[in-house]
């Protein structure tokens, strides 16, 4: 892999995957991690990112010159770019000028590595104080900033390259081109890296640990479980058997793009239980939030586990114990938590959160090297529905907390219909990706006075909550257009009785959350 060492700004990630657009699998690693650490993991390229510190503050990180030494390309950017020409013997001085955000680099040589091909001058994104002065013996200037004298150097003898901005963001406009320059040119990389390849390794790395054994995976009708379903099923077939709640909380047609459509275009052997009416039972009377919330997670776990219990009986009758447990867990998550190597889409022994003793699974987590986008890539490429494939986030509990007041059949029959006439006019308009999610939220505990036709009416409000975000922890609504949000109203309005006002929720998050509940 290519090594992305993270010296503690949020950069690590971004570069991770921009490595990756590039066809080159990449991981992130601490800057914690010891030299020969990085080295037993046979990099074919050390990426440094940038950090918050200066190389002069006290506990900033350092850089082991055994990195720089081992004869495995290195680029450095930003703060790993400062770190690695203090540790090869050139000058990182306090200038006291600042340079934060856009600024124009020089090329000084267009012919070198990084440059090759591109315009002498370039807008690059900044944000550092210190500044390299003098080069380290051996290397070259080819870039320079009006607060950097020395904002890039090369040297193609021992394969060391860096820069002083951050190639990784999309104001850096020739940022990717530097960085692939750097992997295919400078340590000679080979662009291979893709999605069927994955599919192919995966395949590989299920079908040596499970062996003969079988398989259980909880589909919820999201993106990742769905594709590490279709993963898993590529590499042992019927040894896979997935379980499916159905809880009466999804929204319109999502029941039947896993019963029917996923189904179809992945083989998967799918145990569907019916549990509407027990959810709907255990809901009686509930409005508060939180009460909803564990009263759904509590059934879930009730309804998957006596499931997971037949299907494991099964196993046991026909000599092949269902051992393992499908989990889509991300790479992400993985980073997040500290965990280990990317690499590794197996953890040994596991007790899963909230299932009993008598339970026990280890994990196959096929999905643990990938981001979000790579993950949708494997799944197209695995034959996954468009609309699988392409789903927005959708909370757990459904449609169960987006309505406000208690979860009845009625109330769900009109929201659902509701929110799918709202999906439908995103969609036509074209705005799917635009929008992160747009929950439909029915005020079934408000009533308000209209008049249809001739009569009065008294029903009640809908609130569409369109919403757009990186990463649901902050988000801003979605500017929809006043045509789109018209069309919707007028269509709710006339087509779902019980609903006689559509209103619209302008709250950013935060203060709001996404949810209503
Ligand atoms: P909030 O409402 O906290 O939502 O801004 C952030 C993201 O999380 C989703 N969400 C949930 N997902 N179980 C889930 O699996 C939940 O109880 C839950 N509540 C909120 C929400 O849809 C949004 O994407």
């Amino acid at each position: 892999p290519v090594l992305v060492v993270d010296f503690g700004a949020q950069y690590a990630q971004l570069i991770a995957r921009r490595v990756r657009e590039a066809n080159v699998y990449s991981e992130v690693v601490p800057h914690t991690m010891t030299a020969p650490e990085m080295l037993a993991k046979e990099p074919a390229a050390i990426v440094l990112s940038g950090g918050p510190s200066s190389v002069y503050a006290d506990g900033a990180p350092g850089l082991d010159a055994a990195i720089l030494e081992a004869g495995v390309p290195v680029f450095g950017m930003c703060y790993g770019f400062q770190a690695m020409v203090q540790c090869l013997g050139g000058s990182v001085e306090r200038t006291g000028m600042r340079e934060y955000g856009s600024t124009r680099a020089q090329v000084t040589d267009r012919t070198s590595t990084l440059f090759n091909g591109q315009p002498e001058e370039q807008s690059v994104w900044m944000s550092h104080g210190d500044a390299a002065v003098a080069a380290p013996d051996g290397t070259q200037v080819t870039a320079t900033t009006p607060g950097s004298p020395v904002a890039a150097i090369e040297d193609d003898e021992r394969r060391l390259y860096g820069v002083q901005w951050h190639p990784e963001v999309m104001h850096s406009t020739f940022g990717q081109r530097v960085l692939e320059n750097f992997l295919h040119r400078g340590a000679g990389i080979a662009g291979d890296w893709t999605a069927s390849n994955v599919v192919d390794e995966q395949v590989a790395a299920i079908r040596e640990v499970v062996g003969d054994d079988r398989v259980l995976c909880g589909l919820s009708g999201g993106v990742d479980s769905s594709v590490a379903a279709a993963l898993v099923q590529r590499a042992v077939g019927d040894q896979l058997t997935c379980v499916f709640v159905d809880h009466g909380l999804l929204r319109e047609g999502e029941v039947e793009q896993v019963e029917e459509d996923f189904v179809a275009a992945t083989g998967v052997n799918l145990v569907v239980v019916d549990a509407k009416a027990q959810f709907l039972d255990a809901l009686a009377g509930v409005s508060d939030p939180e009460t909803k919330r564990k009263i759904i997670g509590r059934e879930f776990i009730r309804t998957f586990e006596q499931a997971a219990r037949d299907v494991v009986g099964e196993g046991a009758e026909d000599g092949h114990p269902v051992k393992w447990l499908v989990q889509g867990t991300l790479y992400p998550d993985v980073v997040e938590s500290g965990g280990g190597s990317g690499a590794a889409n197996i953890k040994s022994h596991h007790n899963v959160g909230g299932l009993p003793d008598d339970l026990q699974f280890q994990l196959v987590e096929p999905l643990r090297a990938l981001f979000k986008d790579e993950v949708r890539q494997v799944g197209l490429e695995l034959g996954v529905p468009e609309s699988i494939v392409w789903r927005q986030p959708f909370p757990g509990p459904g449609l169960g907390i987006r309505i406000i007041g208690e979860v009845t059949e009625s109330n769900l029959d009109v929201l659902r219909r509701a929110d799918a006439i709202a999906r439908a006019e995103l969609s036509e308009a074209g705005l799917d990706r635009e929008i992160w999610q747009c929950p439909v939220v029915l005020l079934a505990d408000v009533r308000s006075v209209g008049v249809q036709g001739d009569g009065r009416t008294y029903g009640h409000p809908v609130v569409l909550r369109p919403v757009s975000s990186e990463d649901a922890m902050t988000a801003d609504w979605t500017r929809v257009p006043y045509e789109v949000l018209a069309q919707i109203s007028t269509r709710i309005t006339n087509e779902v009785e019980e609903v006689n006002r559509v209103v619209l929720d302008v709250t950013s998050k935060p203060p709001g959350t996404i949810e209503w509940e």
